[in-house]
């Protein structure tokens, strides 16, 4: 594995089964009645974060506490980002505190980039979404959704996605969300088709290893999952559809489209979810909808990133594969 975490392009197949087995084991530890492991104690992890966010921030604090690592928060609401400091002067400061990880959520695609490679900081850089570039652990947490949802986690051999479909509707222009999840499913053996209205499907997409289409009830029942995204109104600077309802009519998911999915497949949500714009509340709060499972799920895939970046050497969780129960 790299050094860093920036681009879900940059995983390759083994890297993305070994951080969704190590995953795996984390979420055994989930299980324990302490859920905590030593694995990171002395290091620090710290969560620099210039753009709002509610489950990934508090995902990856979980994760790094559960890991025994130190954790120290960053919002740039309240610090002299405010002022107007830089990222440079903001990633020399953490430096000085001895950061051996840092997650970072900012405004501006590639940021988590241009900190990994400027020699500012040695520690590891984890992107935690940049711009409507990439979230490669949500992805990676989406993938460990689906595994666990329609392969199982104890199948064993070819536990990865091989030949399933997988259908992201919605506002994929400005998804970080969807561009992560068409590398790394693809890498996973996945095929993923993008539904949108052609306002909202991003330029150069042919490029993309997927195929469109802009009609959800067709694709629907050739679906084993369907993942809805959020409308970003905060990164849209025109008008990319006639109204809320229209869009809604055409691209929401409700009870009766889902009726059209298959038997065994599921709807996802990165969160945050607009109920009654792409999915509907009953859609939402109905078991086939796993976005509470995903959430859960995100705290073991950090954990697993963060261990694999930090370099322990020795098993991330001890009792299940050497030393007996820990
Ligand atoms: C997404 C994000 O911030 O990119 N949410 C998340 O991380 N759970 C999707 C969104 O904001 O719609």
């Amino acid at each position: 594995m790299k050094r860093h975490l920036i681009s879900a392009a940059d995983l390759s197949r083994d890297d993305a089964v070994l951080i969704l087995d190590t995953a795996e084991e984390m979420a055994r530890v989930a299980d324990r009645p302490i859920k905590k492991l030593p694995t990171l104690r002395g290091r620090t992890v710290v969560n620099l974060f210039f753009e709002d966010s509610t489950r990934t921030r508090i995902s990856f604090e979980a994760a790094a506490k559960r890991l025994s690592a130190d954790v120290i928060n960053f919002s740039a609401k309240g610090s002299s980002v405010s002022k107007g400091e830089s990222l440079k002067d903001t990633a020399l400061t953490l430096e000085a505190m001895g950061a051996d990880a840092v997650v970072i959520r900012h405004h501006d695609s590639g940021a988590p980039y241009r900190l990994a490679n400027s020699g500012w900081i040695e520690g590891a850089v984890v992107n935690a979404g940049d711009g409507t570039h990439e979230h490669p652990t949500q992805a990676l947490l989406d993938a460990f959704t689906m595994r666990r949802r329609l392969v199982g986690p104890d199948a064993g051999l070819g536990r990865d996605l091989d030949g399933r479909r997988i259908t992201i509707v919605g506002d994929v222009l400005h998804s970080r969300v969807a561009r992560s999840n068409v590398h790394l499913l693809t890498t996973l053996g996945a095929q993923v088709t993008l539904v949108a209205p052609p306002t909202l499907v991003p330029i150069g997409v042919e490029h993309w290893p997927c195929e469109v289409s802009y009609d959800l009830d067709a694709v629907l029942p050739k679906s084993d999952a369907v993942m809805m995204l959020r409308v970003q109104r905060e990164r849209m600077n025109a008008a990319f559809f006639p109204t809320e309802r229209e869009y809604a009519r055409r691209y929401g998911l409700d009870s009766e489209r889902m009726a059209r999915m298959p038997e065994h497949a599921i709807v996802m949500h990165p969160g945050p979810m607009n109920r009654g714009m792409e999915i509907t509340a009953e859609v939402a709060d109905s078991p086939r909808c796993t976005a509470v499972e995903q959430v859960a799920n995100g705290v073991s895939i950090r954990m697993a990133v963060l261990y694999l970046l930090l370099g322990g050497a020795e098993p991330a969780v001890a009792g299940n594969r050497t030393t007996g129960e820990q």
